[in-house]
Order: C-alpha cells, then structure tokens, then sequence
C-alpha cells in the first residue's frame, strides 16, 4: 500500500482517510451514526460560506468547546497514581474502621499537586505539596487529604479564602505578589510556622516519591465500643525526603515532578510509603502548651506507630478521567474515623464536596476514580449526568414496602459540648516556639538557603513596616534566624527588636503569643 494510503491520505486536495478500504473501525457521532466525512465542512461550492446544516462540524466544534472543566480553585496543578494499601497493625483498640486489618489490602487513588499556580504551571513553584489519598475500603472511600508539610498557614477556615487570594495572582495584574502574599501574614503570626518550613527546601522536593505526607489535622478515632481517642496521621516516604535547592529548580525541567513519578512506576521502581499515627487522649490536652486541635502546630514528642504501608504502582491511562476529574473531600470519611473539632477540619469538611458538585457536577461520586468499591444505597437522584441505573420508585424512607436499614453500630460517637458561643480566637496560639525548633534542627546549608529563599521573596516587598513585622516574627521563633534575615533584607535590628516589644505589648499573655 502506499506510504500516504497507509497514512489515510488518499487525495491530495480533499484528503480524507482511507477506512473504507482498511480494517479500520468506522468513526460514529455521538449518536453511534457513522460519520462520511470528517476532514471538510459541508460548504457551497468552491468559495461559498460554510453550512449549519453540518451536522458533523457543530457536534465537533461543540463538543470541544466544552472540554475543560474548571480547574481547582487550589490544588490545580497535579499528578496521579494507583496503588495499594495494606495493614500490618492491628488498631482495633484504636478504631473500628475495616481496612486497619493486619494483611488486609485496599486500593488506593494518589493526586500530588502544587497549591497556588495553574493546572499547566510549571512544578517546581515554591508551594506545599498536596498528597491526598482516597481508599477504596470495603466501607466506603476514606480520603486522607493532606500535604507534605506537617503544618497550615492558619488556623481557622474562614480566613482560607483571604490567604488564597493573596497568594494568588493579583486581580489587577494577573502576577503573584509578594507584597500581597506578606501584607496578610504580617496581620497573621500564626503562619509562621508553615512559613519557616515552606520557604526551606521542603518548599520544592526533588520527586512527589520523596516526599512525606501528612493529614495535618486531628481527627477522632472512634472504636468498636465507642470509645474514642484523637490521632494524626502522617506518610513516611521509604524513599527518604530529598528536596532541591533554589539553583536546582531554576534548571529543573517544567514536568520534573511527572516525568519522574511516571518514569520511575513504568521501570517497576514503585514508591512506598508508611502509614504513621500519633494518639493523644483528652486528658492529655491539659500538658499541652498549644491548642491540640490548632493545625499551625505538629504533636511534637508525641510517638508515631506504624499501620500500613502504601505502594504505588500504576499510572492513570486516562489524565482527565482520573487525575482531573477525581474528588478528595475531607468528608469521605468511614465507620471507625470522624473528625475533630480543628476548625479548619470543620470548614473543609464542607467545601471540597461543594466545589466539586461545582466544579464537576452533582454526580461526581458516580465517575469511576471517585465511585467507591461499596455498593452505594440511598434516596439521592437525577441531577446532571446522572447514570445511576433506578427500577424501583421507593425514593423515600422510611418505606414499608422496601425498607432500608442504618444500623445503630454506625452512628457517630455522640459527645458533650458545654461552652459559650463565640467567634474569637483560640487560647493558646503560642505562634513561634514550634518554628525556631524547625530552624535549629536544620543543618547550616538548609539554614542558609532558608534565609535567601525567604529573603528573595521579602526583598521585593515596598513596605518597611510589613518588611519589619515579618522578620520580627521569625526573630522571635529564634533569634539568630530574624538576625540573619534582618541583614539579608536590609531591616536595621533595633526595628526588628521595638517590633518585637510591640507585639508582646499587645499580647501579654505569653500563651497567647
Ligand atoms: C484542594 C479548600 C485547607 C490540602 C482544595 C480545594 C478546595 C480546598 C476548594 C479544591 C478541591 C477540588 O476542586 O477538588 C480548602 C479550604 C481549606 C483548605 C477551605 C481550609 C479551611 C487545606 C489543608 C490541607 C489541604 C489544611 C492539607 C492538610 C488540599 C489538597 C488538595 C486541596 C491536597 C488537592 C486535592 C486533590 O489532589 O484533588 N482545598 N483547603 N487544604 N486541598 Fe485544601
């Protein structure tokens, strides 16, 4: 056959492909007709305009047209993969939740992602990284979604909104801005922490397989006889954490992070991780010189115990229909883990699923990455794209005639609340101590490259004040880390040090600062 025949060029003015004669299957519309012609609209004559009557062309056009969904508000810029997990602890004192059986082995669902930059930006932006995992349990998804650093920003969720606008793109000039991103932490000590470790090299990884994760939050563990206990949970990269340096990443390429988690699975080089958790009773809160619920602050000296393990092992055939279009909602949670009462918890456990009946649809949950392995059963119905397949017209309950059971063992642990109302801060924001032991266990390189990370991003800041009230807080965190910063962006010491009196003026509570 010839060359340009076996390339489906059998004309050369109107070239179209050669199906007819090859095996080749036909090519259909949406409605399964098959298509004559789909190299040339239908158009009158050699020069005449182009018809609506093309019933091919608007379909095509139309159907591209909508191709995008909206990208995530955060998060946009990700990557996924398959794998498994499996138990090797038995928690049962711990929680009833059905996949902590030891040898018991549940399919996961990976997306890594940068936080603030779009979906096409380039890896190596200076960010957290989000590692969420979504567990297929035999008991409904479980989605752990986290990021790399142990730590938030903030501490309550209706600041999320303000913080992310911010750090986005200014809305006059469509760039990042520093001066923006560090006008609300100046107003904002409790970042400090995240902060400290997100301008380090933690701020941009050498790999997603050589990251840690962490579910950041407390939740509430929850066991067969109701009794409960708080936990945090963390991934423990086998790989080891290994991160770039600001001249690294200059040259690093703009997919890195891809190229290397689908180059390393498709070699068989398949990362794992541990699944690590930290227990803490309520009678252990009073010892504490921070709010255990405050997501600014790791459970520090509190052990970790190992649970299970985490491979990853394939990459999706299909970026949009698994990457894109997958769903981690705080929410999913399953029989055996609830969550606590970290009032950023609280404000998550509503907005994934609500940006995602957004940003997808309704029936999110019913896309093969987001569809749990359970089988589902419930009264919720039709909504756009719904594919769920109904032959019964019981849609409500109770119903005598097709009842449906909610078994008493999985209802939430009820608990006891007695305390005022209020939307105030919390007692002990303490917002300082935890950065300066993150500085003083770093080695003197990371020190170093700490400091002129940060002192990059500060140097373009216009503001002497907020230029000052930031480096006062990372001098009180630890003083030779403001000192060191302090020089590196010009702020004289002695305006550091009246920052300092100030702040702690204004907030005698020592517990409170
Ligand atoms: C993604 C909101 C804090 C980790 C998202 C998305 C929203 C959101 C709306 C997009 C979800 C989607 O379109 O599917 C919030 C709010 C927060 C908050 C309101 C504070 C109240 C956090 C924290 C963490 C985190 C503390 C880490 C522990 C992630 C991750 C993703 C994400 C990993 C990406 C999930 C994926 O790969 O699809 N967040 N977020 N977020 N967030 Fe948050």
């Amino acid at each position: 056959k010839p060359l340009l025949a076996q390339a489906g060029v059998t004309g050369t003015v109107d070239a179209k492909g050669d199906a007819s004669s090859a095996s080749a299957p036909q090519m259909t519309r949406d409605n399964g007709a098959p298509i004559g012609e789909n190299r040339n609209s239908k158009a009158v004559g050699d020069l005449g305009p182009v018809l609506l009557e093309d019933t091919t062309l608007i379909e095509k056009l139309a159907r591209f047209d909508r191709e995008r969904v909206p990208e995530r508000v955060v998060h946009a810029r990700g990557t996924g993969a398959h794998g498994v997990f499996t138990a090797t602890a038995d928690i049962s004192n711990l929680t009833s939740a059905s996949l902590f059986v030891p040898g018991k082995q549940t399919p996961v669902f990976v997306r890594f992602s940068t936080v603030i930059h779009p979906s096409g930006s380039p890896e190596g932006m200076r960010d957290p990284r989000g590692f969420a995992t979504k567990f297929y349990t035999d008991q409904g998804n479980w989605d752990l979604v986290g990021n790399n650093l142990p730590i938030f920003f903030i501490r309550d969720a209706i600041q999320f909104p303000d913080m992310i606008h911010s750090l986005k793109p200014s809305p006059v000039t469509n760039k990042q801005d520093p001066n923006r991103f560090f006008d609300f932490f100046s107003a904002t000590p409790e970042a400090t922490n995240m902060l400290t470790h997100v301008y380090s090299n933690l701020g941009t990884p050498a790999s997603y397989r050589t990251m840690d994760g962490n579910g950041v939050h407390a939740f509430k563990l929850v066991n067969a006889k109701g009794e409960t206990i708080f936990a945090k949970f963390r991934w423990i990269s086998r790989q080891g954490v290994r991160n770039l340096n600001g001249p690294q990443v200059a040259t690093a390429s703009w997919n890195y992070l891809t190229d290397d988690l689908y180059g390393e699975i498709a070699k068989g080089n398949h990362p794992v991780w541990d699944l690590m958790v930290q227990t803490m009773k309520r009678s252990d809160f009073a010892k504490l010189d921070y709010n255990p619920f405050d997501d600014t602050k790791e459970w520090l000296d509190v052990p970790f115990r190992k649970i299970g393990e985490m491979t990853l092992n394939k990459v999706p055939t299909n970026f949009f229909e698994y990457t894109e279009q997958s769903a981690f909602a705080p929410a999913n949670m399953v029989p055996g883990i609830e969550a606590s009462p970290d009032r950023m918890l609280q404000g998550r456990l509503f907005s994934y699923s609500d940006t995602q009946r957004y940003r997808i649809g309704a029936n999110v949950m019913q896309l093969p990455v987001n569809r749990p392995l359970a089988p589902v059963l419930n009264n919720y119905q039709d909504g756009q794209l719904d594919q769920a397949t109904r032959t019964s017209d019981v849609n409500y309950f109770p119903a005598a005639t097709a009842a449906k059971t909610t078994e008493a063992r999985f209802r939430a642990a009820p608990y006891v609340v007695d305390a005022t109302v209020d939307a105030k801060p919390i007692a002990k924001t303490n917002n300082f101590a935890q950065a300066g032991r993150f500085y003083r266990a770093l080695t003197d390189q990371d020190k170093a490259d700490l400091i002129a990370n940060l002192a990059g991003d500060l140097n373009v800041v216009t503001s002497a004040r907020t230029k000052t009230i930031m480096v006062s807080y990372f001098y009180q965190a630890d003083k030779d880390f403001g000192s060191r910063l302090a020089t590196a962006v010009q702020v004289p010491i002695v305006e550091v040090t009246r920052a300092v009196t100030e702040y702690r003026a204004a907030n005698p509570d020592q517990n409170a600062r």
